[in-house]
């Protein structure tokens, strides 16, 4: 299974490969499609039956697709300058799954599949987990057609210009009543499995999370000759952001991010016009990330008040806290020999899905809990680990 492993794993590993810079692979791009074409290649060398959903999202069936079904798998996008764990393990993992099971010997006694949900990390368009927000119905098509990326180009117009009907988006009742089970497999993100000392884990919860545009109207000037008093330099209040952010983030014990900054005009010798940053808020319940985002647009607006500058605070995206159910947790978690349950502050997939069917995670260990980066890693035994946990489950929820 190392070998397999490995093969598979590299062949995946060269799309979008940016080196030293990491990977960019954003939803409905060339890159994407090279992705895509990955995942139906090695459903068609499995034999496997394929196809894409009213979302965009990738399944890939052992058996006749219906009820009942053990769904795994996860995406394979990634954030800019991403690893090459984040997301792919899971689907890797889910193919090779399937091979050992063949190698065992067990035929599922209900559908099994594996799928590729689109656009988990909202890379492009902004909003996370978009294939299955949409897949449950927690985010409407017309609003997800609207989403734009950089360039202004919407979620709808990227779709067709990929070949894909965004008039199709949408709750897809036929393919949720599908789902007997999800269980994602994916690279921890912390270091609690390093901690622990062990090499697979299950997920016990997810912290509340959301993302909040916050835009900063200044006016644009000379930097060479106006006077600092006669300012509307909307960096400045957006620095005093940041720094209230940490501030409350420390004193509330949660965490605040601003990791995206866009700039008007953006000249070197220009005072900016207008600041638009983006604020990743995560605590582990809601009501902290609700009291810590309150602190955060306080200070913001009486930052940009003292330097007469405007300023507005939109929610783009909020996440509820998931606790996984107890039940397949715990069926998990017996199969696998008792592994520790760990919450995680990373939105998933399967967070979203556990709103609507039984849903669960399996954590691989990350030596040095780096995740979002070039450096994220995960050693060749912990993975492998990993396909043989998975297939241990899929076989104790498909095979018997
Ligand atoms: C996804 O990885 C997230 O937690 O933002
Ligand atoms: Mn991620
Ligand atoms: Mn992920």
């Amino acid at each position: 299974m190392r070998r397999r492993f490995e093969q598979v794993w590299e062949a995946l590993a060269r799309v979008g490969d940016g080196g030293a810079a990491g990977y960019h692979r954003f939803a409905w791009t060339p890159v994407d499609l090279a992705l895509r074409g990955w995942f139906e290649e090695q459903a068609a060398r499995r034999g496997m039956t394929y196809e894409r959903d009213r979302n965009g999202n990738q399944w890939a069936w052992w058996g006749p697709p219906g009820p009942g079904a053990v769904v795994t798998g996860s995406h394979l996008d990634s954030v800019p300058g991403g690893g090459a764990f984040d997301g792919p393990l899971g689907v890797v993992s889910a193919f090779l799954a399937v091979d050992e099971l063949r190698e065992r010997g067990v035929t599922p006694a209900r559908p099994l599949a594996v799928v590729n949900f689109t656009d988990e990390e909202g890379a492009r368009f902004g909003v996370a987990c978009v294939g299955s927000r949409l897949l449950t119905g927690v985010l409407s098509p017309a609003d997800a057609r609207e989403l734009r990326d950089a360039d202004g180009v919407t979620l709808a117009e990227a779709m067709r210009a990929a070949g894909a009907d965004p008039g199709a988006l949408g709750r897809d009742e036929e393919a949720l009543a599908r789902i007997g089970a999800f269980v994602e497999l994916h690279i921890e993100q912390g270091r609690g499995l390093a901690d622990l000392d062990a090499p697979v884990g299950v997920a016990s919860a997810i912290w509340p999370h959301g993302r909040w545009r916050c835009t900063f109207h200044g006016e644009a000037n000379h930097a060479g000759t106006t006077r600092l008093a006669d300012r509307h330099d909307p960096m400045l209040p957006f620095a005093s952001t940041v720094l209230a952010a940490r501030d409350s983030a420390e004193r509330l014990g949660a965490l605040a991010t601003f990791g995206k900054v866009r700039l008007d005009p953006n000249g070197t010798n220009a005072i900016p016009s207008r600041v638009d940053a983006w604020l990743d808020g995560r605590a582990p319940d809601a009501e902290t990330v609700r009291a810590m985002v309150a602190e955060i647009t306080a200070a913001a607006r009486t930052a940009a008040a003292g330097h007469g500058v405007r300023v507005e605070v939109v929610a783009e995206s909020t996440t509820p806290v998931v606790r996984f159910g107890h039940e397949l947790r715990d069926r998990i978690v017996a199969v696998l020999g008792g592994v520790p349950a760990l919450p995680t502050g990373a939105g998933h997939d399967a967070g979203i899905l556990s709103a609507s069917v039984p849903s669960a995670m399996i954590f691989v260990r990350n030596p040095t809990g780096v995740s979002h980066s070039p450096a994220e890693h995960a050693g060749v035994d912990d993975c492998v680990a990993g396909v043989a946990a998975l297939a241990s489950v899929l076989e104790q929820l498909a095979c018997r």
